[in-house]
């Protein structure tokens, strides 16, 4: 029998858990916020805390509110849509604060958060299972690898959320039974790009229904992958994003910052914190969602560790003078920036750099950057420890942390997005 204790919580932490305390240890109490009295079930014991399921809320917080999702709490993908929205706010930019505090950043200027409007994540993964009565499809259910079977999301663009329903008959009448997919949605400017990952090989049935598929709901282009090997089914036209009047070829379930308001949001921030530098290094360039905006006024060097995204970067800025769109020089790179970063010596003459590494962090490059004569750093992160952990570096090396955006991109998630502009 688990055991069952009370207790009260007195914060949520970094994952969007309450935390209370029990005998010394801190317990973590998914869905359970400041100020409330729960009764839970202890589930684990490990890394000196107690893990815990809600069994009953004693005295609820003037805090809460009904989520917007009726599949709150049980689908993994939403931690905080039980906050009303003052508190949820107030909580955002508090993260932000504790993660740069914890690495000695104390009166920063944390700008007001930007908040993602709700439809608007333009980018999903989501797991699919065929059982005996036929396909499940949605985002995990927490620490686990049950699929929470979706009939709405409220974070999710429209045109994602429509298809649904008609993929996943599609998948039913070709998956065969106790078989698994993972489905990788991406809302172009022009249209879906959808991938699905599986270990089935198609044959040309299956290849016919996704065809038909495809048509029917206009999808602008559909991969299968089998084994690492993508599969072009179905490419109707090429799926493009806009970055700043350019068209750029999206690579199938290539990277884009999941909300379109957020990404202006950034790249508002971006351009204005580059404004009077004359050359700027965009390192994680991606497919260039700063580095068009930015090559309006600037000298560019673009780098990029996936050859797909540079070189859709390369058609892009080769095409856009015939799209009427007037560009100052981009230079690419494709390069590993962790195993070789930029060296100082070869960031001399650069005036600014942005810099947007994946959740991992660019601790290699933030050391040479450290060393660098560049004026202005704007680091745009995806995990505000590593990007604390990385200002850390900056700072050390000379530079000013001036101010700190924070963006919710992923609304209602624990994650969240930072665009900190340096001044050495
Ligand atoms: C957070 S995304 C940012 C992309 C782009 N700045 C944007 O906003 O669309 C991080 C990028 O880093 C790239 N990347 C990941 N590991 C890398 C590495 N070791 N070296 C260079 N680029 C890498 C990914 O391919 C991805 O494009």
């Amino acid at each position: 029998m688990p055991e069952t204790i009370n207790v009260t919580i007195d914060k949520l932490g970094a994952q969007g858990d309450g935390i209370g305390e029990h005998e010394g240890l801190p317990v973590y109490v998914p869905l359970a916020l400041p100020g409330e009295r729960v009764t839970v079930s202890i589930t684990e014991k490990k890394r000196g805390g107690l893990y815990s399921q809600l069994v009953s809320i004693d005295q609820p917080s003037a805090s809460r509110r009904e989520p917007a999702c009726k599949h709150f709490g049980s689908c993994g993908g939403c931690q905080l849509q039980h906050l009303n929205t003052d508190y949820y706010q107030q909580w955002i930019r508090d993260r932000a604060g504790l993660a740069l505090s914890q690495h000695g950043f104390e009166d920063v200027t944390i700008l007001k958060p930007f908040f993602a409007p709700v439809t608007s994540r333009r980018r999903a993964a989501f797991k699919v299972h065929k059982g005996g009565s036929g396909v499940i499809l949605g985002f995990n259910a927490k620490n686990s690898h049950q699929i929470i079977n979706l009939s709405e999301c409220p974070v999710s663009s429209n045109s994602i959320m429509q298809i649904i329903p008609a993929l996943k008959r599609v998948l039913d009448k070709i998956l065969p039974t106790r078989s698994v997919a993972t489905v990788h949605c991406t809302a172009a400017s022009n249209g879906l790009d959808i991938l699905v990952d599986s270990n089935l090989k198609l044959g040309l049935e299956a290849r016919e229904l996704l065809a038909e598929f495809a048509d029917t709901h206009d999808i602008a282009s559909l991969h299968w992958q089998q084994d690492g090997f993508m599969d072009p089914v179905a490419i109707r036209r090429e799926p493009v994003m806009d970055f700043a009047g350019v068209k750029v070829p999206l690579p199938p379930a290539s990277f884009i910052q999941v909300s379109a308001e957020c990404e202006s949001e950034m790249v508002k921030h971006v351009v204005e914190a580059c404004k009077g530098y004359r050359r700027v290094a965009d390192l994680f360039c991606g497919i260039g969602t700063f580095s068009f905006p930015l090559a309006r006024d600037h000298q560019l060097l673009a780098v990029e560790g996936a050859q797909a995204a540079i070189q859709s970067l390369e058609l892009a800025r080769n095409a856009s003078a015939a799209q009427g769109v007037r560009l100052k020089q981009i230079v690419t790179k494709h390069r590993d920036l962790f195993r070789r970063p930029l060296t100082a010596g070869e960031l001399t003459g650069f005036e600014a750099v942005v810099i947007d590494p994946p959740r991992a962090g660019a601790q290699a490059q933030m050391t040479e950057l450290a060393k660098s004569t560049v004026e202005r750093v704007v680091s745009v992160s995806c995990n505000p420890n590593t990007f604390a952990r990385d200002a850390r570096i900056l700072a050390d090396g000379g530079y000013i942390l001036d101010r700190v955006l924070p963006v919710d991109q992923f609304l209602w998630s624990s994650h969240l997005e930072l665009v900190g502009v340096f001044t050495r």
